[in-house]
């Protein structure tokens, strides 16, 4: 597929070039329906334009693409403008007969009928590098799902580059994540204070999880410094991976924990080590009335759950 677009684009380039030279110097878009050629349309966008005048198609014009100053984008000098991404509508753009169908262009999102990869050719063609190398072979690979499942091109500003906006894109296709995220303890990324972006680079990695760091913990330590070792005294799983506590997307339990504080704790502590089975006081054996217990909570004494860097800190007291 590729290959033969960029081979079509030369060509046409190449067309362009004659026509420069040999024909009007004004000509800013030529038709290059060669014998076995691709069928642009006569006039580019104003071709278009004779069917396609709504304010929805016309909002184009109000996005970086629609720059003529800049050779470019899709409406810079010598290029195809709106045919650049719709490609060849030469046909599309023609007189049909009653009854005769209309030939397609490349559409995208629900309407489509092109396959992800023919949707996507005509995008990656300028952008290979902004899309990066990552793209190829992660979950958001061009086989699996469009530029346009994300980016909105017809829009003065494209909803998934706006921090406060991106997640609702993401939902779309990621529910549950957004169930998580309406959980009481959650990231603000619902807020638009982060979005998930923040976390995950989705079309320029080659991390697990796409992730915008090599390790789960790396990305947390972006923001929770302080979570970073070495301690003097380290936490084994905090050293390890976050998320065996934690659920970034969001939880039910104080904190985004995975379980609540003494069942989670005890997942991985046996209850032999002091009493914690919690019990109310009343059914307490006397002697040891216990103070492990009476604060349900491991982290009353136990606070420094990240690591400690105290001398005396090696059960995560201070
Ligand atoms: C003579 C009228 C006419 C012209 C000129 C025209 N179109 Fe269309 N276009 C249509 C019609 C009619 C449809 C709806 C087709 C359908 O629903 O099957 C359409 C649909 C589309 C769609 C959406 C396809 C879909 O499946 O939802 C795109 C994108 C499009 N045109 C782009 C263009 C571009 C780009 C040009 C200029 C190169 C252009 N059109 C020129 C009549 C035209
Ligand atoms: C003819 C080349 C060309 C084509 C085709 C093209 N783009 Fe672009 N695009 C550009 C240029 C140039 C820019 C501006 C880059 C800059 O300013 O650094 C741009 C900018 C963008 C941006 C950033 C917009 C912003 O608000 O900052 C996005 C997202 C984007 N393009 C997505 C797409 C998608 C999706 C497609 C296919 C539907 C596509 N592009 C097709 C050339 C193209
Ligand atoms: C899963 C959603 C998603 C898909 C699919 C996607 N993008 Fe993006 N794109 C984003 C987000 C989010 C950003 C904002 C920057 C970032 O987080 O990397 C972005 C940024 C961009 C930018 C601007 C880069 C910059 O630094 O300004 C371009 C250009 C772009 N995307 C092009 C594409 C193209 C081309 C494709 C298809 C090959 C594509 N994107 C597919 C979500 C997506
Ligand atoms: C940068 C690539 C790009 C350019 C340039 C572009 N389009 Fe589009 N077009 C898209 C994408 C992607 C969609 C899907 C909806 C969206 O992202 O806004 C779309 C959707 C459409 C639709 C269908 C709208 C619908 O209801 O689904 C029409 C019609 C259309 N474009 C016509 C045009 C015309 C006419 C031009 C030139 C004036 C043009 N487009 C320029 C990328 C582009
Ligand atoms: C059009 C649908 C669609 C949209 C929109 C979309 N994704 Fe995805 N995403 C997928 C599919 C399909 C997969 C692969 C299957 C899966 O893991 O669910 C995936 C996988 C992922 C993964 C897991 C990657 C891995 O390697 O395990 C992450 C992270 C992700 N998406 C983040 C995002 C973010 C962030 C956004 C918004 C910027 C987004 N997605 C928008 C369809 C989408
Ligand atoms: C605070 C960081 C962070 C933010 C913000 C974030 N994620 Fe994630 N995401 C992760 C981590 C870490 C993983 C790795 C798997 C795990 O532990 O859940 C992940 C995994 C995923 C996966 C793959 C899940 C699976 O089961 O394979 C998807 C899809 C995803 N995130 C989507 C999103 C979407 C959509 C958003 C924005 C609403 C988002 N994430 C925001 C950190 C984050
Ligand atoms: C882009 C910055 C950023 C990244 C990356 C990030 N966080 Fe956060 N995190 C925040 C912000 C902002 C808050 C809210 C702080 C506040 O309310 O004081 C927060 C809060 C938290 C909280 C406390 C929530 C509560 O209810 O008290 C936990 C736990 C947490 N993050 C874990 C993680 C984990 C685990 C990761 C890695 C998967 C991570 N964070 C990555 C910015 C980030
Ligand atoms: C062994 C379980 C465990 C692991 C692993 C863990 N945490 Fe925590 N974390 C906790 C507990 C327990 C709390 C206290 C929750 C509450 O508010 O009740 C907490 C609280 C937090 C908070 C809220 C602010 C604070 O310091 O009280 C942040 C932020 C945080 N953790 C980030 C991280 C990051 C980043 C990692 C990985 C480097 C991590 N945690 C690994 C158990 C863990
Ligand atoms: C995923 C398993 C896991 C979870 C969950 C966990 N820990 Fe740990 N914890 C460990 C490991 C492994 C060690 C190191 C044990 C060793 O070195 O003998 C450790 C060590 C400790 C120590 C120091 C013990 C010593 O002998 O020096 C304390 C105190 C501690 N954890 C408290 C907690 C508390 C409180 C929680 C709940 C917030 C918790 N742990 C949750 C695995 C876990
Ligand atoms: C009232 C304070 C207090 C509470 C609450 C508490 N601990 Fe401790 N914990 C201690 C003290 C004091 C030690 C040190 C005992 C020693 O040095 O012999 C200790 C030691 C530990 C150790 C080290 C191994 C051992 O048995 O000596 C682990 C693991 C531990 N606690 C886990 C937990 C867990 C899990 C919980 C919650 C279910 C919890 N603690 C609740 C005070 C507490």
């Amino acid at each position: 597929m590729m290959p033969a677009i960029a081979g079509r684009r030369h060509r046409l380039h190449f067309v362009i070039g004659w026509f420069l030279l040999l024909a009007s110097p004004s000509l800013s878009l030529a038709q290059a329906d060669g014998e076995d050629g691709p069928d642009y349309s006569r006039k580019g966008a104003d071709s278009c334009f004779a069917c396609h005048d709504d304010q929805a198609t016309l909002a184009v014009f109000r996005t970086p693409h629609a720059v003529p100053t800049d050779s470019r984008t899709p409406f810079g000098h010598d290029q195809l403008q709106c045919e650049a991404c719709h490609g060849p509508g030469g046909e599309h753009a023609a007189r049909v007969r009653r009854g005769q169908e209309r030939p397609g262009v490349i559409a995208f999102g629900e309407g489509a009928t092109g396959t992800v990869a023919e949707q996507n050719a005509y995008c990656i063609d300028c952008h290979a590098s902004d899309t990066g190398l990552g793209w190829h072979g992660t979950a958001h690979d061009d086989d699996t799902i469009t530029c346009a499942g994300c980016h909105t091109s017809h829009a003065a500003s494209d909803p998934v580059l706006e921090t406060s906006t991106q997640a609702e894109v993401c939902f779309d296709c990621h529910q549950q994540q957004r169930t998580q995220s309406l959980k009481p303890f959650a990231h603000v990324v619902d807020e638009g204070k982060m979005d998930c972006g923040s976390c995950h680079s989705v079309h320029d990695t080659t991390f697990d999880a796409m992730l915008v760091r090599q390790t789960l913990n790396q990305t947390c330590h972006e923001c929770h410094a302080e979570t970073r070792g070495p301690h003097l005294w380290e936490h084994a799983p905090v050293a390890e991976d976050c998320s065996t506590c934690h659920e970034p997307h969001g939880s039910n339990h104080p904190g985004m924990l995975t379980m609540r504080g003494p069942m989670l704790c005890q997942s991985c502590h046996s209850q032999a080590g002091h009493p914690s089975l919690a019990q109310d006081s009343d059914s307490l054996p006397s002697g040891i009335a216990s103070q492990y217990l009476l604060g349900q909570n491991c982290m009353n004494c136990h606070g420094q759950v990240h690591g400690s860097n105290h001398p005396s800190g090696s059960k995560l007291m201070r």
